[in-house]
């Protein structure tokens, strides 16, 4: 269950006056939501259909029990979801079988020479994860595990060692499931890749991680009722990069939530950051980085808010000295920094879960979903695609041609 509170350290910022500038443009993409053309944003067979989950369910039955290490190897939108959801929901110590190494995320030889000597002697599965299947650093991961899978196993072997996560029907990577029958799940068509956390591009990583999809899954469905809270936060976030409020910090006071955090900055980063216009989306892991960014958010330029995903329930630890459990001591810090910040003119939006689980960050996750899209829609920018990305890709691809 999410709770929001738009009021308490924003109050000053945001008056119903300009609010109702939106009325009407929120209205029409609340129609599109429910029976328009956005409407797909909100069925679950969207994301996965019951089909397809119940083959993740039971691929993930045989990953478990057949490997040391699983590599999931992508990019962007094709890793940052798993690995969120994995930092967020599994334990800081004894993580459960097999490790899980994400790769394909850089060029750096040292990480990857390291990767590399280290699966050498393990049993090995492999996900690649490529919606276009020709993204350079996917496919050089891919094609250097390959190299080092293949003097391990036969080719027999490695049809039950590589699964591909692709495009339903065109790119390399359909084409190598094709030439080879490779395990192959699809990234649904109108899902782009920082959409797809719920789709098997996500719900794999995570499910081979221990976690329970169906309940993430579930979550995500109660988020189909917040609509128009996303369509409210999404315009609050306007008005406040209208009053000069042109930084989003996401802020948590979870360590674990970091990875959710840089999620949040790629969601909103790709899917608004075009045409030369954006909310820059930074991120904050209080109360660490109140020793840091917290000095600028509190007495630096003006030109930042934040935006703070609490947790109200969490586990016990008893604090003796102050005779209160750290959690309340932790909640306490929340409120007076959003007090202290508010002072400072930084203007906080507070959104809490009850306790993180798979349902809630399901939830989340489908809720800052529909938050990045109508942001997109109401400063008129593309949300699904990111033509700055290609930009790189291109001038890299033409390098190397
Ligand atoms: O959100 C996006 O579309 C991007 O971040 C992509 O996920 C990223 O560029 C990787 O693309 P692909 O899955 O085609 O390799």
């Amino acid at each position: 269950m999410i709770n929001f509170d738009f009021h308490k350290y924003a109050s000053n910022y945001i008056k119903k006056e300009d609010k109702s500038l939106y009325l009407d443009k929120a209205r029409e993409i609340k129609k599109r939501f429910l029976e328009g053309d956005l409407k797909y944003w909100n069925k679950l067979d969207t994301f996965v259909s019951s089909q397809e989950l119940k083959k993740i369910v039971n691929m993930t039955d045989y990953i478990r029990s057949n490997c040391d290490v699983f590599i999931v190897i992508g990019i962007g939108g094709s890793y940052m979801g798993s690995k969120a959801v994995i930092e967020a929901l599994s334990p800081m110590y004894n993580k459960k079988k097999p490790e899980i190494i994400f790769l394909g995320t850089d060029l750096c030889s040292e990480d990857y020479y390291e990767t590399l000597e280290y699966i050498k002697d393990k049993d090995v599965i492999v996900n690649v994860i490529s919606k276009s299947g020709t993204t350079l650093e996917p496919s050089i991961a891919f094609s250097l595990v390959m190299d080092v899978m293949k003097e391990k196993y036969s080719e027999e072997d490695l049809k039950d060692r590589v699964i591909i996560t692709t495009d339903p029907e065109k790119g390399d990577l359909r084409e190598l499931v094709n030439l080879k029958g490779y395990v192959s799940f699809t990234v649904p068509e109108q899902v782009g890749g920082r959409f797809s956390c719920l789709t098997p591009v996500g719900l794999l990583p995570i499910a081979v991680a221990g976690i329970n999809v169906v309940k993430l899954i579930e979550g995500a469905r109660l988020s189909y009722e917040r609509v128009d809270r996303a369509i409210e936060y999404a315009v609050i976030r306007d008005i406040m990069f209208k009053k000069g409020k042109i930084i989003e910090s996401f802020t948590v006071y979870n360590p674990k939530l970091y990875y959710f955090t840089e999620w949040l900055k790629q969601l909103f980063a790709e899917t608004q950051g075009k045409d030369n216009k954006g909310i820059l989306p930074i991120s904050c892991v209080n109360t660490r980085d109140l020793h840091s960014l917290g000095q600028f958010l509190q007495e630096g330029n003006d030109i930042i808010f934040e935006t703070v995903i609490g947790i109200d329930k969490d586990k016990k630890v008893a604090l003796e000295k102050y005779d209160m459990e750290l959690n309340s001591l932790n909640k306490i810090a929340l409120d007076k920094v959003g007090l202290a910040h508010f002072n400072g003119h930084t203007p906080t939006n507070l959104i809490t879960i009850d306790e993180k689980n798979e349902e809630t960050i399901g939830e989340l996750i489908h809720f800052f979903i529909l938050t990045a899209i109508v942001g997109a829609l109401l400063i008129d920018v593309n949300p699904f695609d990111q033509p700055g990305v290609q930009e790189y890709k291109k001038l890299i691809s033409e390098e190397l041609e």
